[in-house]
Parts: C-alpha cells; structure tokens; sequence
C-alpha cells in the first residue's frame, strides 16, 4: 500500500498488535503539528494554538463518531496508553459510592487490566474474580456476580478472540448493578464494529495499535465519571486554586476531559490519532479485502504445518502458535530470531498474558503474527518460505 511506501521490500512487519506501522498521512499530521502549529492546547490565544485547539477537539469528536458513542452520554479523554488509562479509573474509582462488591476480570486478559483488578481489589479489600473466556471469547453470563466491576478486553491479544456477546455481558452487569469497563486496545483497529450499540461504562484503548502515534484513548460515560475520587491532579484541570483548595474544572461542568488529563497533553499524537481515523474510515472494500485475503491465507498456512501449534480457532489479524522443543529441538524464541535473520518481524515469548498462557493453559513461550495494512501477498510469501521446513 502506497501510505506505507517507506517500508523495505525485505521488511517483514508482523508485530502490529503492539504497535502498527503509521500510514504516510498519520505521519504527515504529527509533521505539521511539530513545523507549523507547535503549541500548548486550551492555553494560548495566538494562532498556532487556536489551530491546534480546533484539531484537538476534533479528534475528540471523531474517537465517539469512531465508535458511535453519543457526547451526552460520553466524553473522550487521552492518556498515555491502555493501561494508563485503566490504572488511572482503577486506581481512583469510589468503590463504597459505586456500591461495587467483587472486581471481574477474564482469564485470557493481558497483564494491563489483569494486573490493574488485582491491585484495585487489594487497595478495596473486595474479592476479585477471574472468569473463563469460551473457546469463541464469550463470557457465561451467570458468571458475572451482582454489584461487579467487570474489567475485560473486547479483542484478544492471543489470538483475536472477540467477546462475542459483548451486548448480553454490558445488559447483564447493569441489570445487577455493575459497572463494566472494555480495554478495546486489540479492538479499535480491525473490529471497532463490536462495540457499536453497547454502552458500556468506559473504553480504554491505544492509539498505537490503530495506526496512530503513541497515545492512549478513553471513551467515558458522564454517570460513570462521577464516581471517581479525582486525586490524580495538576495543571490543566482546574478553574480556580486557593492556598489550599481547588476548582477543578469538572466539578464547574466545564471541559469534562480535564478529569484524567493532568499535565500538558501530547497535542500532535492527539492530533496524529484524529488522522488515524479519517485514514481507517477511507479504506477501500479492496483493501480490507486485501487484508483478510492474507490473514487467512498466513493462517491457512500455519494450520496445515503439523510441527506448528496454532492457538487460533479462527482466522484473525492476531494469531499465535509454538514449537515444541522435545519435537524440534529448538523453542519458539530460536525460531523468532530465525525469522528475525529472514527479514520477519514477529513476537515471540507470552505477550503479557503470562496468567492464561503459562499458568493455565502450560504452553511454552508462543510466536505472534500480528497483521496490518501494510502487509502483501509478498510478505506472505516470504513467511511460507521461512516455515518451509515445518
Ligand atoms: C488486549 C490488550 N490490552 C492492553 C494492552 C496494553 O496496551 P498498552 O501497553 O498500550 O497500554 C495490550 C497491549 O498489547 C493489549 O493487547
């Protein structure tokens, strides 16, 4: 694809669900941020700040049309990552005022929000839950306690498992007086569509993972907001400061962001995030086409190898598989820096989900192909090659 035209034709780039490659427009966004308008947001009056203002605001209205949230009901503030943004509810959320009782999460989580409920469930002294994901990534609904904080990815980063009753899970932990919190981080790029039509109470994401610079998202309800004991504080978020007392700007019903954005905030990666979306909303039916054509294709290819040990039940831009050292006397790290060697970029180890993958499941350490836009069938080539003797 011509927006990804700096790539070597030898560069093999499957490590997207870490951080995908940025297209040449998100580039040329953050480019004009940094040569023709470098300026603190919501602080200046001269002309380089307005422009960065309008584009800030922007994007915060293109993150909720993105996901078809309402702003009565939602504001979108940024953070740092995923799990900043889930450390910063976590670690501040009311837990008496909410009335919540048990913290959920799922065992197939990454260690952002698994380590995050741990934490949050220790500093409470509530009981924390860890609920079985199905093989299709859904969750049994009578697993969910009453009066839960229910904290879980809609998007595996295993294997893309999608939480494939998302809607009946968000219904279910509101009619027992829960509250539920998504990490989209795996979601955002490739499935947005699941979290259109459920409401849930925030969504965390990543930028990073959707062709965006470095940043972190965070899709809030109003109602939910309220409910945080805001004590990560500094500049930006306040109306008015006495010697000993503040107004923050939330409490004033103004610029409900502010809530979680302490500190100058990264202005062009904002702005780089709000070209990531026009990018991923003017892709052609061709090339998202294109990219399924490979994912299934890579996936076919791993599936039919018996000497790999695909985890995928189902094609998906994520997938993962080993080695098994008794059967080919090397692990899945030695054939990661074989592929390395072949021009081949992928993960290769737990990925952060040690819990699930070493704990419960017993694998050895797993390789990741995480797929993109940017991939061809040359690419796929060239991978069918490098597992040529498997
Ligand atoms: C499902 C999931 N959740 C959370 C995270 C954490 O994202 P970040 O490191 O950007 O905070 C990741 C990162 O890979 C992820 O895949």
């Amino acid at each position: 694809m011509k927006d990804f035209d700096y790539l070597k034709k030898d560069e093999v780039y499957l490590d997207s669900a870490c951080q995908s490659l940025r297209p040449r427009p998100v580039i040329e966004a953050l480019n004009e941020y940094y040569t023709r308008h470098n300026s603190c947001g919501e602080r200046v009056k001269y002309e380089w700040g307005v422009i960065t203002d309008e584009k800030v605001e922007k994007t915060r209205e293109k993150v909720l049309k993105y996901t078809k949230k309402s702003s009565r009901h939602y504001f979108v503030s940024f953070t740092l990552n995923t799990t900043y943004g889930l450390n910063l509810i976590l670690s501040q959320i009311d837990v008496k005022k909410s009335g919540i009782k048990t913290i959920v999460t799922s065992d197939i989580e990454h260690n952002s929000p698994f380590l995050s409920t741990i934490s949050c469930a220790k500093k409470n002294k509530i009981p924390r839950k860890v609920v079985k994901r199905n093989i299709d990534g859904s969750i049994n609904l009578e697993d969910i306690p009453e009066k839960a904080l229910v904290v879980v990815n809609c998007a595996s980063n295993i294997d893309g498992r999608l939480l494939v009753n998302i809607k009946d899970v968000v219904k279910r932990v509101h009619k027992t007086g829960g509250y539920i919190i998504i990490d989209a981080a795996q979601t955002m790029a490739h499935s947005v569509e699941i979290l259109y039509g459920v409401e849930p109470d925030a969504i965390c994401f990543s930028a990073h993972k959707m062709y965006a610079p470095s940043l972190g998202g965070m899709i809030i309800k109003k109602d939910f907001a309220k409910l945080i004991d805001t004590t990560f504080i500094g500049g930006g978020m306040v109306d008015d400061v006495d010697k000993n007392t503040y107004l923050l700007s939330k409490d004033n019903k103004e610029h409900l962001y502010t809530q979680f954005e302490a500190g100058l905030q990264a202005w062009g990666e904002i702005i780089g995030l709000g070209a990531a979306i026009d990018w991923l909303e003017g892709l052609t039916r061709k090339e998202h086409e294109a990219l399924e054509k490979n994912v299934e294709r890579l996936w076919q290819i791993i599936k039919n190898k018996e000497k790999l040990h695909l985890i995928n039940e189902q094609p998906a831009t994520t997938m993962s598989f080993y080695v098994d050292k008794k059967e080919m006397g090397i692990d899945s790290h030695v054939l990661g820096a074989a592929l390395a060697d072949a021009g081949i970029m992928a993960r290769t180890g737990y990925f952060c989900v040690h819990y699930y993958l070493d704990h419960v499941k017993h694998y050895p350490p797993l390789i990741r192909f995480s797929l993109g836009y940017h991939i061809t069938d040359e690419d796929i080539d060239r991978v069918e090659e490098a597992l040529k003797n498997f």
